[in-house]
């Protein structure tokens, strides 16, 4: 029998998840929305055949049908991830629940008493952890193959065309609506290193601003957007929202009308058209991060929006070995016999196909796993790993904001 999945806000991250029961049928069922947008509504009940009574314009009125589902996958915008998960958890509901899981420490907190008293699971949106690239590192190390890891190097670059477009633009320009990005883009990388190392964090310290997309960098004679700006000008911007949008096609994946009339009026009227310098956006462009963790284990996080390119790279440092990643390939020094392994995770069977390496469909998959076969202990344990990335996203800004100063997380 397929699990039952209601997905409350059908944007993105909503239609991803839900098009694993396209894939998937057998496995999974979506049987209700709850979206106050009327094109994206109708887009996803169309496509899931919903009935108009499985049809909701908010997450209030979708808690307030107690719809007969499994699970509830919670897809809203990050100031709207609280609420719903304590309604939806008190109504009885498991959830996957997009990160970050809420907007502060202090509600995280909150969070977590309410899945420990409910006792329900709660999967967090950290994709990564169900890669193939990902699994394949974790196995290496658990397997002892580099010895104890003594350091870590990880980068995460962010493309600019991708920083311009969610950190300036988009969702998550202005922090005061949305989250700081360490949180948002690296609470995935922290989430990580707690799981490699299977330690506790103990101090972090900060770094990091906003350098380049600020108005006093607004070429002069520019135009407040890309479509109204002077030909030289614009031919001449990295980040002109012509070239992102109307000329490529790469991030029109978030928008239910992805065709170039589409574009045209999205740059005409929606935030997506401004120009990088003249929009409300505060987050940071730049940002590193030091973190220690239990047994002196040292990790060193960039994040950096002026790289041609996304991914992760990734370098780790053991007593036995080295394991160097590029985000798709893994290269393993042995010191004892000067023997190097690569192994290559496109090669690889597995979800490799869907987005963020797999994860997309990987966490789903975990979802159904966990909600058929897993123990409330093995629940509670998803949910307390990425609490723990969460208070360490969360201690990294507090650092940033203090000029670095150590803080020291507590038990
Ligand atoms: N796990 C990941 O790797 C990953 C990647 C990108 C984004 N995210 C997170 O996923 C979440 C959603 O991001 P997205 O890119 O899909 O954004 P989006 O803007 O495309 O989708 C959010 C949807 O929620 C809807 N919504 C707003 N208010 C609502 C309400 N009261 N009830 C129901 N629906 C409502 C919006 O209309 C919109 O359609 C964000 O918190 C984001 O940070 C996670």
């Amino acid at each position: 029998m397929a699990i039952r999945m209601v997905v409350i806000g059908a944007g993105d991250r909503g239609r991803t998840y839900a098009s694993y029961a396209e894939a998937y049928p057998d496995e999974l069922r979506i049987v209700g929305v709850a979206e106050p947008n009327e094109e994206s509504r109708s887009y996803f009940a169309k496509r899931y055949a919903l009935p108009e009574k499985f049809q909701w314009r908010s997450w209030e009125a979708a808690v307030a049908a107690m719809p007969e589902t499994d699970v509830v996958a919670i897809c809203t915008p990050d100031a709207l991830h609280l609420e719903p998960a304590l309604a939806f958890l008190d109504a009885g509901y498991h959830l996957l629940l997009e990160k970050p899981m809420a907007r502060s420490w202090e509600a995280c907190r909150q969070l977590a008493e309410k899945v420990r008293q409910t006792r329900r699971l709660v999967l967090v949106g950290h994709v990564l952890r169900y890669t193939n690239y990902f699994t394949h590192l974790k196995a290496v190390l658990d397997a002892g193959e580099i010895g104890d890891v003594v350091s870590i190097q990880h980068m995460e670059p962010v493309a600019y065309m991708h920083a311009a477009h969610s950190f300036c633009r988009g969702n998550w320009g202005n922090t005061v609506r949305s989250t700081p990005m360490i949180l948002q883009k690296c609470c995935h990388d922290f989430d990580q290193f707690v799981w490699w190392l299977g330690r506790r964090c103990l101090r972090v310290s900060s770094f990091g601003g906003l350098t380049h997309f600020r108005p006093e960098n607004r070429p002069a004679g520019a135009a407040a957007r890309c479509l109204d700006c002077p030909k030289a000008i614009e031919r001449a911007c990295p980040f002109s929202a012509r070239k992102i949008y109307l000329e490529r096609t790469t991030y029109r994946y978030p928008f239910v009308d992805q065709s170039d009339s589409g574009m045209e009026r999205l740059l005409k009227d929606s935030p997506y058209g401004r120009c990088v310098y003249a929009c409300d956006n505060d987050a940071v462009d730049h940002q590193i991060v030091n973190l220690l963790f239990d047994g002196g284990v040292t990790v060193s996080h960039i994040m950096e929006s002026y790289t041609y390119t996304g991914g992760r790279e990734t370098k780790i440092f053991g007593t036995r070995g080295e394991i160097v990643g590029n985000g798709r390939t893994l290269r393993i020094y042995h010191f004892s016999d000067r023997t190097t392994t690569e192994w290559d995770s496109v090669l690889e069977a597995g979800l490799n196909g869907s987005g963020h390496g797999g994860g997309d469909f990987g966490i789903v998959r975990e979802l159904i796993r966990q909600l058929e076969h897993g123990t409330e202990a093995d629940h509670l344990a998803a949910f307390e790993m990425s609490l723990e990335s969460h208070k360490i996203a969360f201690a990294a800004e507090k650092s940033r904001l203090a000029q670095g100063e150590v803080q020291v997380l507590e038990g």
